[in-house]
């Protein structure tokens, strides 16, 4: 009875199978669009599953094999997918036609409280939710937070100091520890010590770790929006108790103190005093709760972690492969001191041109995040190759790839800043350049990020110079669903005399 039973549903598997493939390539011949036939069910998804590289790196092998195509449809089950490589469909609907293209592509269960964030959330919520963040990352409170990033720059700095093993190695997650002290004292308020050793940064570690489970889950949550929902899995469920725990402990600390700290927890408890958030024009209203603040926080916690020390990893691994230029910001930071009575402010950070235009490059050729996704939510046609997309089609758009094309960066794989000279940068095109996103769902705390990333930098290349250690095998990126993390390269910190 087993047997038959496994035997019954093996051959319910293999007819779905081969229905869904036909499915998939015929309904994308139908609307002219090439179709990759590697994997006609699972598309991507599948070398991902059955391969050791980033999802990111298996899109650029789409992104090579098709050079003329405007888009290359693959199979994600029911959902049909499509892949844009022409950059004028990207510009289209990234920015162009937002509307048609405003969902993330991603929804989470109602139950999983921490991904009720504004990365998961779409439609008139999304919006709600990101206009009530956005005064969180305005210059003037950037400003204002500048004090909370040099403070944990200069404990870092203390923290390396004391300890001379870190100097030598495992470095990204060294500088992992200083933004998640950093991003703590932002959402929390800054105490008289940093913690590096903190149970936030571990949690924010665990909850990106790629396990079997978080990879199944994520890619259900890719694959399927109904499959997702009928499995009913939470992403971040184990964090909750942690987590909103500490957020609503600090909102009512605050509250009894009635001090000002220019954190989140502040705009939490501004945003709280005024109520329900309400959209005039649809009716849609939503609680500030605690726990949907929390949401937005856990993601900010993440995204002010994983990310942001992948972009100071990589400038950090580009700085000690081209003395030149680091010698070149070596001098525009000391010239910064020496200027600024040993001080540094927000301007004075913002200001440092050569260091921007040296973590631009980097992060242009390791971006973090390596492609974007949305999901059309009105039929609509794309420009190049008038491409029908009808509602519930998701969206993939390249970021690596872009920022890897001769065509659009003249050898790609060299590593220079004056690529972001401001009279150089005709050539680099607003849609050619995606490190934060593009559009109105671009990164809401980019600014933020490169704040932060910035002000961890400067102090350390004040204090200390880097050799960068590649392994024999040369680089290469870990498999990871969204990151595009690096592997086989460290970077040692070596006191300048
Ligand atoms: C260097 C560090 C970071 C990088 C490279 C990065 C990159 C990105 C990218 C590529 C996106 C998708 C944008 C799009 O779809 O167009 C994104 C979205 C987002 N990021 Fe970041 N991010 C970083 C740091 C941060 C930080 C520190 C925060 C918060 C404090 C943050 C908050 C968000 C949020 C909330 C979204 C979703 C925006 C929306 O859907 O409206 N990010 N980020």
């Amino acid at each position: 009875m087993f047997l038959e039973l496994i035997l019954a549903l093996t051959i319910i598997i293999l007819a779905f199978v081969y229905w869904n493939g036909k499915y998939n390539e015929r309904y994308w011949r139908k609307r002219g669009v090439k179709f990759y036939k590697k994997n006609k069910v699972l598309g991507v998804f599948w070398d991902f599953l059955t391969k050791d590289k980033s999802l990111s790196e298996h899109l650029h092998n789409i992104y090579k094999q098709y050079p003329n195509e405007p888009a290359i449809a693959f199979g994600t089950l029911l959902t049909p997918s499509l892949y844009i490589r022409d950059v004028t469909n990207i510009q289209y609907v990234l920015t162009t036609n937002f509307n048609a293209f405003s969902h993330r592509g991603l929804e989470a269960n109602e139950n999983d409280l921490l991904a009720n964030n504004i990365l998961f959330m779409n439609g008139k919520k999304w919006q709600l939710v990101r206009k009530s963040m956005t005064p969180l990352f305005t210059s003037t409170k950037l400003k204002s937070m500048y004090y909370i990033m040099e403070k944990s720059a200069q404990d870092f700095v203390g923290y390396l100091k004391e300890n001379p093993n870190l100097k030598k190695g495992n470095t990204f997650n060294n500088l992992s520890t200083f933004c998640s002290a950093a991003i703590c004292g932002a959402v929390f308020g800054v105490t008289t010590e940093s913690i590096f050793n903190s149970p936030f940064l571990k949690m924010s570690q665990n909850a990106l770790k790629q396990t079997f489970a978080r990879t199944f889950n994520f890619t259900i949550a890719s694959l399927s929006i109904p499959l997702f929902k009928l499995l009913n899995i939470s992403l971040f469920k184990e964090f909750e108790p942690f987590f909103i725990g500490a957020i609503k402990q600090t909102l009512r600390q605050r509250e009894s103190e009635n001090v000002k700290k220019h954190d989140f927890a502040d705009m939490c408890l501004s945003i709280q005093s005024k109520g329900t958030l309400k959209d005039s024009e649809s009716g849609v209203e939503l609680e500030p709760t605690d726990e949907l603040l929390a949401a937005q926080a856990f993601f900010f916690f993440l995204a002010g972690v994983e990310p942001t020390a992948s972009a100071m990893f990589a400038t950090l691994v580009e700085l000690g492969r081209h003395p030149e230029t680091l010698q070149r910001l070596h001098n525009e930071i000391d010239e910064a001191f020496e200027m600024n009575d040993n001080k540094l402010s927000f301007d004075v950070v913002v200001g440092m041109k050569y260091l921007d235009m040296a973590m631009s490059e980097s992060m242009r050729l390791h971006p973090p995040v390596g492609f974007l996704t949305r999901m059309c939510v009105e039929d609509t046609v794309l420009p190049v190759g008038n491409i029908k997309v009808s509602k519930g089609t998701k969206i993939f758009t390249p970021i690596f790839e872009i920022h890897h094309d001769p065509k659009y960066y003249p050898d790609p794989e060299s590593f220079k800043p004056e690529r972001f000279l401001r009279e150089n940068q005709n050539s680099i095109s607003d849609v050619l350049y995606q490190a934060f996103g593009k559009g109105n769902r671009i990164c809401i705390g980019q600014r933020y990020a490169q704040l932060q990333a910035k002000t961890g930098l400067i102090y350390l290349l004040r204090n200390f110079t880097i050799k960068t250690h590649i392994t024999k095998e040369g680089i290469k990126y870990k498999k990871d669903q969204i990151a595009l993390r690096l592997a086989n390269v460290d970077v040692e910190f070596v006191p300048r005399t």
